[in-house]
């Protein structure tokens, strides 16, 4: 077994073993090899896969789509047992699984160990509904490095009302003292990050689901803006009056709130909707980033539907934009096809905006990359 492997084995991933993860990546690539597939556009080794497992769910969210089509092409066990070994050779350091509900396979335990025993970092998102003691513990003795949880609400109706099932709220913020105490008995660290959708019957109350990250022992909540330009109903869109007032009025309570309680927000959500308010520390508008450095997920990352089809990341699943599929060519034939080299192409600045919906997900990520890399980009 290699070092790296037993490493993540024996400390699991913390949020440091995170950020060494992307160093430790960089620095095996090194700068000549950076430099040659930069300029030809072609595929690094794989830092970050997201593997869609299934579009089924057992909750009907008014927020999302996967629930209302029954799609029946899902990848086999033996199919995604196939990617994860093709992943890992072409280097990827950590897989996300998603979905859908991913623990709606019953596969997904053996999935995860099949990563973990490849060395591969691993995380799932789920809606936890699922998760009872018994899964927890499976889950964790599967060697899952991190879960996101999704919580819409501090309020168990409202939670339940935009999920469209009752009892959920219960049955997720069970599933966190599940895995909370699993992790525990097996000794064995886990990451657990909540997750919520800025919405029209949420946002206004939103400085109370640190309160309940708080109460539930979370230190990390990630807010996520609500896209709803694939769903029929638009009543959870906020219009401009709820968008000022949870930017200028209701950030600053969270964010005073999060400090006060030791909760890291990681905010996709109002802030990426009002680009006035979004400043990072050099002072260059969030928004106008891509303007001035390349995003480098096309380079390092590839994301997974669950009918195999490949993209190149999770904000450019355009039929035109779809790279191939899995069931038909290899990752890594599909990794430096002509398609995948002009989309790298276009995510040389100043990015196409038809293109890439400019995302704010990984402005971290490219931003580390940029600053270690850059006297080689002219
Ligand atoms: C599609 S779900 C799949 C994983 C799992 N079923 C869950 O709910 O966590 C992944 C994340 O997307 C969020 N989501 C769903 N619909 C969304 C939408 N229209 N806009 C933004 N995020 C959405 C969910 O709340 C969840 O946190
Ligand atoms: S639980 Fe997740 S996948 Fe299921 S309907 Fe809700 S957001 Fe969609």
């Amino acid at each position: 077994m290699k070092l790296k492997t037993i490493l993540v084995w024996l400390i699991g991933l913390d949020v440091r073993a995170m950020k060494g993860l992307l160093q430790e990546y960089l620095d095996s690539v090194g700068e000549t090899r950076f430099y040659e597939c930069y300029r030809a556009n072609l595929a690094l080794p794989i830092f970050k896969a997201k593997l869609k497992l299934t579009r089924r769910c057992n909750l009907q969210c008014v927020k999302c789509n996967y629930w209302r089509r029954i799609v029946r092409d899902e990848l086999t066990t033996d199919e995604v047992l196939s990617v994860i070994d093709q992943l890992s050779e072409m280097g990827c350091r950590t897989i996300k699984f998603s979905g859908g509900e991913v623990l709606l396979r019953k596969d997904i335990f053996a999935l995860l160990k099949h990563a973990k025993e490849r060395g591969i970092a691993t995380s799932i998102t789920s809606n936890g509904t699922l998760i009872d003691k018994t899964t927890a513990s499976k889950l964790v003795r599967s060697g899952l490095d991190s879960i996101t949880i999704s919580i819409d609400s501090h309020e168990p109706e409202t939670h339940d009302k935009i999920v469209g099932v009752r009892g959920s709220w219960k049955r997720s913020t069970a599933a966190i003292k599940n895995l909370k105490e699993s992790s525990k008995m097996l000794k064995r660290d886990l990451i657990i990050a909540l997750q919520s959708v800025v919405l029209k019957s949420n946002y206004h109350k939103l400085p109370e689901i640190i309160k309940l990250a708080n109460k539930l022992n979370i230190n990390k909540l990630s807010l996520l803006s609500f896209v709803d330009h694939h769903l029929k109903d638009k009543g959870e869109r906020m219009n401009r009056n709820d968008l000022a007032y949870s930017s200028v009025h209701l950030l600053r309570e969270l964010y005073d709130s999060a400090g006060e309680l030791g909760v890291k927000i990681v905010n996709y959500g109002p802030l990426q909707l009002y680009p006035q308010h979004i400043r990072i520390d050099n002072n260059i508008l969030k928004t106008d980033i891509y303007s001035k450095i390349p995003c480098f997920v096309p380079w390092m990352n590839v994301y997974i539907s669950s009918n195999g089809d490949v993209y190149a990341c999770c904000s450019s699943k355009l039929p035109s934009f779809r790279m191939g599929n899995i069931r038909t060519s290899r990752l890594d034939y599909l990794a430096n096809s002509m398609a995948f080299r002009d989309f790298r192409k276009s995510s040389k600045p100043p990015i196409n905006r038809r293109i890439c919906g400019l995302c704010l997900n990984e402005i971290k990520l490219n931003k580390t990359i940029y600053e270690k890399f850059k006297h080689l980009i002219a």
